[in-house]
C-alpha cells in the first residue's frame, strides 16, 4: 500500500506517453500507464522498458464506466489512494473542421463527458495535497466561444456544473437538429464540438478545483501548444517530450497554491475569463 501513486489517462501514445515517460524519470512512486486498448497499452509499456523505464499498466476507457470502476477497484485494492490524476484522454477530428452530429457527440462523451464519470468514480481516491491536471487546449479558452448568451452564463463566477453541461447539450442539441449556427463558435465554427468540449474541460476544472478546495488538492487545466501527435497528422511546433514538460511541472513541481487555474504551455497562468482576448485556437495553424 505502501508509496505514491501517478496516473495518466489515454497514454499509450502521444502527449500522455511522453507524460509517462517523463513521470518516470521525476517522480518516486508508482506510475500508470492506462489505454484503453489493452494491446496497444502494453506495447506502449514495453516501449518504455526498452529505455530502462517501468511504468505500471491498466487499461481504462474513459467512456466505459465498468473499466473506470475496474480500474478504481484496481487502485483502492493495490494502493489505497492516487496522488496524481493526469486526465488527458481525448479525440479530435482535424482532418475534417466541420463534424457530423455523431461525430460530435463521440467528442464531447470522451473529451469532456468522460471527465464528470472519473470526477465521481476517482475523485474519492485523490489523497489530501494530491494534483490533477486536465489536459485541455487553446480550443479551451472561453474566447472560442461567441454566443452572447453563453459567454454571459459562463463568465459568472458562480456558474455551476448544470450551467457546463446545459452548454455541452445547446450545442450537442443544435447539431442534431440542424441548427448549429457558425457564428456562435469562433474561426468561423470549424471543430466546435472540440472547442465546446475543452471549454466544458476548463469550467469544469474551476468546479472540480472548488469542490476539492479543504483537502488541499489542485486541479488545473493546461494548453499544451500545438504538438506533433496523430491528433494533428504530424502538424505542430513541439514534439511529445517537450509538450510533456508543462503537464509534468503542474504535477510535481508548480506550487501547491497554484488552483483551478488554466494554463499555457509556457507556464503563462491566463485569464480563463477574457473573452475578448485572442487565446482561440485559429485553424489556420493545422496547415502543414
Ligand atoms: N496535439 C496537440 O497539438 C494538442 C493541442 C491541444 C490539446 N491537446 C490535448 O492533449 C491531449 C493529448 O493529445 P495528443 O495530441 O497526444 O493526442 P493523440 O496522440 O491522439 O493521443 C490521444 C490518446 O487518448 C487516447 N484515448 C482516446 N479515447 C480514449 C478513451 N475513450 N479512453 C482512454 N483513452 C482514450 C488515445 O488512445 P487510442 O490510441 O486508443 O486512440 C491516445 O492514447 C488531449 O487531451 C488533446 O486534446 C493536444
Amino acid at each position: 500500500m505502501a508509496g505514491k501513486v501517478a496516473v495518466v489517462t489515454g497514454s499509450n501514445k502521444g502527449i500522455g506517453f511522453a507524460t509517462v515517460k517523463l513521470l518516470c524519470k521525476k517522480f518516486n512512486g508508482t506510475i500508470y500507464l492506462t489505454s484503453r486498448d489493452e494491446a496497444r497499452g502494453k506495447a506502449a509499456v514495453a516501449d518504455l522498458n526498452k529505455l530502462g523505464l517501468k511504468p505500471a499498466y491498466h487499461q481504462l476507457d474513459v467512456i466505459d464506466r465498468s473499466s473506470i470502476e475496474r480500474f478504481r477497484d484496481h487502485i483502492k485494492k493495490n494502493h489505497g489512494g492516487i496522488d496524481i490524476l493526469i486526465n488527458n484522454a481525448a479525440v479530435a477530428n482535424s482532418v475534417s473542421l466541420y463534424n457530423s452530429y455523431e461525430e460530435c457527440k463521440y467528442i464531447i462523451d470522451i473529451n469532456y463527458k468522460s471527465l464528470l464519470t472519473i470526477q465521481e468514480l476517482l475523485f474519492p481516491l485523490i489523497r489530501n495535497n494530491g494534483r490533477i491536471v486536465n489536459i485541455s487546449s487553446d480550443c479551451g479558452h472561453l474566447s472560442n466561444i461567441r454566443n452572447k448568451y453563453w459567454i454571459e452564463r459562463l463568465s459568472r463566477k458562480d456558474f455551476s456544473v448544470k450551467d457546463v453541461n446545459e452548454f455541452v447539450d445547446w450545442y450537442l442539441d443544435s447539431m442534431k437538429k440542424g441548427t448549429f449556427n457558425k457564428d456562435d463558435i469562433a474561426d468561423e465554427g470549424t471543430l466546435a464540438a472540440y472547442r465546446v468540449a475543452k471549454v466544458g474541460v476548463s469550467a469544469l476544472t474551476i468546479l472540480q478545483q472548488k469542490e476539492l478546495e479543504g483537502r488541499n488538492i489542485s486541479v488545473n487545466s493546461m494548453h499544451p501548444g500545438l504538438v506533433r501527435t496523430d491528433m494533428t497528422v504530424g502538424v505542430g511546433f513541439y514534439d511529445i517530450d517537450e509538450a510533456a514538460e508543462t503537464p509534468v511541472y503542474l504535477a510535481l513541481e508548480a506550487p501547491q497554491s497554484l488552483k483551478g487555474a488554466y494554463v499555457w504551455y509556457d507556464r503563462q497562468v491566463l485569464d480563463w475569463y477574457d473573452y475578448k482576448a485572442d487565446w482561440y485556437f485559429k485553424s489556420s495553424t493545422l496547415q502543414k
